[in-house]
């Protein structure tokens, strides 16, 4: 084989993978500007060496994000990507190619670049019927109950004038704030975070269960309207409509009529953009008249009328002095990488996260090594390459991951579909240990008045090997060690005797059960109500209970499983602590939804729909999420889902309104 044809060959391979991690996996090892720039070599290759072309090249397509559960629905206008620049002076060339093509006076629109995932709504009489992702461009999921569970997408539009049918496309968005609040959860749970807010994003449109999309609190901002019948002949005019109709359309837009007017917008919002509550990535630059759009058409793959701007991220190069495992409370192994301190984005790097075992061979790591570190969207830097060039002969050691704990030594073991490695050893493994007690001990757990600090003193000292023990401790004992007065301690053992007051979900919480976290504690007390009960369930028993999926109820039967995790809520209980819900919400509790399943829809005035689904359950009933011949009745508030209500009509299910089913509990 030619030398150009493999170098082809291998580029398209490259770029494949990185599309599937990408789009398939939400698992980037690339960095967008990387993956652009081999996309970019690749196009010069195929447009230079013509002899090589193949219909399947990723040159070729938008990417796919398709994925087996959700039906697939063809996109009737395909969703095409931006061409993307990086320089003022590609966007001189944009400027001045449009302005010889047109040979007229035009205007340029200019807009934000939102950082999340592409969607695409039809709207049929107002109101919406379908929601698709981008999928290849051609054909997309369909995602429309999860879109459904975002409140600020209008399911019945407002005002009028609006055409019988079309389409509006824009960015499902999870805010800042909610990702750092997510990631702090998954954080708690030792559960992988996410690496930035777009990956947050799709993950989340992805989910089966509508109800955890709808408890993440995803936003949708909307830049471009469809259709036979639109209102205007500009796309700046059909935007503003759209906003009348009930659209979150930004108003960050601004038509320009200059080159300069566009360098001033792109100057302002790349220091302005990081007071936005959601992540952006860059500038688009779109032709405003519809009709000069039609002239100036499309390539195979993006419109000649628009292009994007992409900011740079910021990137700084340094050493890489160590790598550390870093052992949790559920014995999830994380590398860290330690670096020589480098100023980046304001801030002194020192720490970067490697992620996974995968991403460090890629990478290709060496001790000594000079890396690229990136703060692109990421709470927590990243390294996304390394300077070969910078490599001398007395290159250091290659990073591998470890193969046995760094703490105990004992062989990790990874399990099937997951990128991290554990430690299996979680009854001998120090760090484990003491971050279960750590863990138990929380202000949302149990409350107790001590810290990290504290409780490494008390396990050196021999006295707590876990949660239970803490509840032997005497004051003379705390008397002997270092650092603790009387005064101290007897604060310690008041801490002690008011966490016997703690409720039960939040010492079943406080268990550090994988995958229970405060959430899902409540749930389990709520339909459980004690732990003895809890701890006979079945599998079937607990996914039986909503938002409970298989990964939960295994890892509750597994815990429970355990003759050690036995004895320590054994002796939890022996010590006073709570192990079943307090009386008062048993009083509140009765059968009379016993045997029947509850459908809620719409938005209520009464009380949240939270707090219906915790009446249901503690009345006995059972919530579900979609209505079948078994749904007993429907709870409908105002603005109920059309598709619930023909359904209910066809199966002749009762649809009742809230003060009817207050009624029943009466
Ligand atoms: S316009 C045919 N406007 O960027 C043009 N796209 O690479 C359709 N995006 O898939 C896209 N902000 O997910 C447009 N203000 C904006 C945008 C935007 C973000 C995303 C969108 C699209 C990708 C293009």
């Amino acid at each position: 084989m030619e030398d150009i044809e493999k170098k082809i060959k291998a580029l398209r391979d490259e770029l494949n993978r990185y599309n599937y991690e990408y789009y398939v996996l939400s698992a980037p090892t690339i960095s967008d500007f990387e993956f652009d720039r081999k996309m970019r070599e690749l196009q010069e290759l195929e447009a230079e060496y013509l002899e090589y072309a193949d219909p399947d090249s990723p040159t070729r397509r938008v990417g796919s994000d398709l994925s087996k559960e959700f039906e697939q629905v063809a996109h009737k206008y395909p969703m095409l990507s931006l061409g993307n620049t990086y320089s003022e002076e590609e966007v001189r060339d944009f400027y001045e190619r449009t302005a010889r093509s047109l040979n007229e006076p035009f205007e340029i629109v200019s807009e934000l670049k939102y950082d999340g995932t592409s969607i695409s709504l039809t709207y049929e009489g107002g109101r919406l019927v379908r929601a698709v992702t981008r999928g290849d461009g051609v054909r997309g999921d369909d995602v429309t109950a999860n879109i459904k569970t975002i409140r600020s997408i209008p399911l019945k539009l407002l005002g009028e004038g609006y055409p019988d049918e079309f389409e509006i496309r824009g960015e499902v968005l999870l805010p800042w704030s909610e990702f750092d609040r997510l990631n702090k959860e998954r954080e708690e749970q030792e559960e992988p975070l996410f690496a930035n807010p777009r990956n947050a994003a799709s993950g989340t449109l992805k989910q089966q269960n509508p109800a955890v999309v709808a408890s993440r609190k995803l936003d949708a901002y909307f830049y471009y309207l469809l259709g036979e019948n639109l209102p205007a002949d500009e796309h700046y005019e059909n935007l503003r409509i759209a906003r009348t109709w009930g659209f979150k359309v930004p108003d960050v837009m601004r038509v320009c009529h200059s080159l300069r007017e566009i360098f001033e917008y792109i100057a302002y919002w790349d220091r302005e953009r990081k007071n936005l509550p959601v992540a952006t990535d860059g500038i688009v630059l779109k032709v405003n008249s519809l009709r000069q759009q039609r002239n100036l058409g499309y390539t195979a793959k993006s419109p000649r009328w628009a292009i994007a701007y992409k900011f740079q991220a910021e990137r700084a190069e340094t050493r890489l002095d160590s790598v550390s495992y870093q052992v949790g409370r559920t014995g999830a192994v994380t590398p860290v990488a330690n670096l020589e301190p480098v100023l980046l984005a304001g801030t002194v790097v020192k720490r970067a996260s490697l992620h996974n075992a995968d991403i460090i061979e890629k990478l290709d790591l060496h001790i000594g090594d000079q890396v690229y570190v990136e703060k692109g969207g990421e709470i927590i830097p990243k390294i996304v390459g390394v300077n070969k060039e910078a490599r001398s002969s007395s290159i250091g050691e290659k990073v591998g991951f470890i193969s046995v704990c760094p703490e105990c030594e004992t062989p990790l073991v990874r399990m099937e579909g997951e990128a991290a490695y554990y430690c299996p050893n979680d009854s001998g493994c120090p760090p484990q240990i003491k971050g279960r007690v750590e863990h138990f001990v929380t202000r949302k757990a149990l409350n107790i008045n001590i810290g990290p600090e504290t409780v490494e003193d008390l396990y050196e000292a021999g006295l707590v090997k876990n949660p239970a023990d803490l509840y032997t401790l005497k004051v003379t004992d705390l008397l002997r060690l270092d650092r603790w007065a009387r005064r101290s301690a007897q604060n310690l053992m008041a801490s002690l005797e008011e966490s016997k007051q703690v409720p039960f979900e939040r010492v079943l919480y406080g268990l550090g059960i994988r995958f229970v976290g405060e959430t899902v504690a409540k749930r389990l007390a709520a339909a459980f109500q004690s732990m003895e009960r809890l701890e006979r369930a079945s599998f079937e028993e607990l996914v039986a209970v909503d938002e409970i999926g298989d990964r939960i109820a295994q890892s509750v039967r597994n815990y429970f499983a355990d003759e050690d995790n036995r004895a320590l809520v054994r002796r939890l209980g022996e010590y006073g602590l709570r192990m079943e819900i307090s009386d008062d919400i048993l009083a509140d509790a009765s059968e009379k939804l016993k045997g029947l399943t509850i459908v809620i829809s719409g938005t209520f005035t009464r009380h949240s729909r939270d707090e219906y689904k915790e009446m249901i359950s503690r009345n006995g009933g059972k919530n579900s999420g979609s209505v079948s011949k078994k749904t007993s009745y429907i709870l409908a508030g105002e603005n109920m889902g059309p598709t619930k209500l023909e359904k209910a009509e066809k199966l002749g299910v009762r649809v009742i309104n809230e003060e009817e089913f207050l009624k029943m509990l009466e």
